[in-house]
């Protein structure tokens, strides 16, 4: 029986691009030419090969335009991310296609760097990086580059799904007191100790660092903007591993410059790759390209889970996917 036809949109991990050829008349992109990031030129390749699954990942222009001029031919869409706000899910609901996503295993890796930028902003860590490269260290001294300890301090998590309470069971471990702010309280089990606040200002004005973990969308849309950062404590620390668009980053680069934020760490942004040049001249900002979820571990998990969706709607004939968001 012929294959179901596939088209990967990304360069992906060796042994997940191995396994889509073996299992799927898969046209893979092995050299990540920016085709991917076009709607208009995913479905005109789609169409071309007459794909039934299209295997996308974060950053893919899966719009309205790009979804309604997919071919008829096209069941799933199985995106190489947890996060789906680059997929205009109501359009592929329109047409019956079924999106996938890959959840769970990225939480803790995502988490590590949410984890890391925490400590690159409170020990100035990208500073004294940069110090050292540019041959402008002249020694230890008692003053230099002094940050602040985690130990002790009150961690606001925005976001008590998955990734956040893998951030929290860190954090214990640096002897921080956990709070969260979320639509609902959790149960306790999950709460493990955590201080659920249910109004924002209460929550922002107790914490001494914020780590955002909150889905893109309209929904989260400049979230953290002046009214909320004015109602932080002088000092606080800003950490997004989220979705770049939960910033206003105007508001954030002022209150970096007044310094009524001590520092931030940033691993997403509005509009990214694009990054706001006013980020670019600030010492007391960390910024990561998006690694959230760059392991080996994790991204060969990523694309088991990828595979585990197309291989149940487009193999066995299953009506749902493991991880079906619609
Ligand atoms: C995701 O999975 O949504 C990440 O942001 C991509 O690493």
């Amino acid at each position: 029986m012929a294959k179901p036809v596939l088209l990967v949109t990304r360069k992906l991990p060796p042994a997940i691009e191995a396994e889509a050829a073996r299992r799927f008349d898969a046209t893979l992109n092995t050299a990540d030419e920016p085709w991917s990031t076009d709607g208009a030129e995913i479905a005109r390749r789609a169409a071309a090969i007459g794909a039934v699954g299209v295997l996308g990942a974060a950053g893919d222009r899966l719009d309205a335009a790009c979804i309604n001029a997919l071919p008829a031919s096209v069941k799933i869409i199985s995106t190489f991310s947890v996060g789906f706000d680059h997929i205009d899910i109501a359009a592929a609901k329109a047409r019956g296609i079924i999106v996938t996503n890959t959840p769970e295993v990225l939480s803790f890796a995502t988490a590590e760097t949410a984890f890391t930028l925490l400590l690159m902003a409170a020990r100035r860590a990208g500073e004294g990086e940069r110090m050292v490269r540019a041959g402008a260290w002249k020694g230890w001294a008692p003053t230099q580059l002094l940050g602040v300890t985690l130990q002790h301090k009150k961690l606001g998590i925005l976001g008590f799904g998955r990734i956040g309470r893998e951030l929290a069971d860190m954090a214990r471990g640096m002897q921080m007191e956990i709070h969260y702010r979320d639509v609902q309280r959790l149960p306790a089990e999950l709460e493990k100790g955590a201080i659920f606040h249910d109004t924002d200002d209460g929550f922002l004005a107790t914490i001494d660092a914020l780590s955002m973990h909150v889905p893109g969308g309209a929904g989260t849309r400049h979230w953290l903007n002046a009214a909320r950062l004015a109602q932080m404590k002088k000092g606080a620390i800003v950490i997004n591993s989220g979705r770049g668009g939960s910033l206003h980053d105007e508001a954030l680069i002022a209150a970096l410059k007044s310094g009524h934020i001590r520092a931030a760490g940033l691993d997403v942004y509005d509009g990214e790759p694009q990054v706001n040049p006013g980020y670019l001249t600030l010492e007391n900002v960390a910024l990561l390209p998006h690694l959230g979820s760059a392991t080996e571990e994790t991204r060969q998990a990523m694309g088991d889970r990828c595979l585990q969706n197309l291989t149940a709607i487009l193999i066995e004939g299953a009506n749902k996917a493991p991880h079906q968001v619609v």
